[in-house]
């Protein structure tokens, strides 16, 4: 199946209240999947129900283990039961800033650091110490979340000042790659 019917076929499964999103977020998912140029275990930090890594698990062309974290019960509860059941223990209620990692290390982490915000630096810091040794962290920020904080780009982010951070554009998004 091409992505497009798969977005819409899974269209019950996108919702502001699921995943922050009012139709399936076909441009977003387009522009992230570039950017998982491997497998292993993929942890996804404000996972909402799991959608995005049940995407990356299909369409990366890459074998996935995935994990994600929602500070929302309900939307965890979704993941478990529907979304990723096979994966049921991968999924946990917890807030990022808290989540102390105990799953080990991973070979990619995909946030939005603005979910850590006033910390973000240190919330940087954590992910790259919790990813394998050649991991990657992929922070993925909408622009309206940039704009919302009176920036325009990723590199205007004071707390990522001196980081190797490469940024590059996705469709309504802005990414911050740090391969280690
Ligand atoms: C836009 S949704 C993520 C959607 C997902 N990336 C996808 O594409 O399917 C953002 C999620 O982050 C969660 N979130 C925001 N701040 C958080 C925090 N501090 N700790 C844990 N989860 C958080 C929200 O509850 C929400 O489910």
């Amino acid at each position: 199946m091409d992505i497009i019917s798969w977005l819409a076929k899974n269209r019950q499964y996108f919702s502001k209240e699921l995943n922050g999103y009012v139709n399936p977020p076909s441009g977003p998912y387009l522009s992230i999947l570039p950017l998982i140029d491997r497998g292993g275990k993929i942890l996804e930090l404000g996972s909402g129900n799991g959608m995005l890594l049940k995407f990356l698990m299909k369409f990366s062309g890459h074998k996935i283990t995935p994990f994600g974290i929602d500070r929302k019960k309900n939307v965890i509860t979704m993941a478990k039961k529907e979304i990723l059941p096979n994966y049921k223990d991968n999924f946990t209620v917890s807030d990022v800033v808290d989540y102390d990692f105990e799953n080990g290390s991973f070979d990619i982490i995909i946030t939005n650091p603005f979910y850590a915000k006033p910390n973000m630096r240190d919330f940087t810091k954590k992910c790259l110490e919790n990813l394998n040794t050649s991991g990657r962290l992929i922070y993925a920020v909408p622009n309206d979340v940039l704009k919302s904080n009176g920036m325009i780009g990723l590199n205007d982010v004071k707390d990522f000042k001196g980081l190797n951070m490469r940024i590059s554009k996705g469709f309504d998004l802005s990414f911050g790659i740090f391969d280690k």
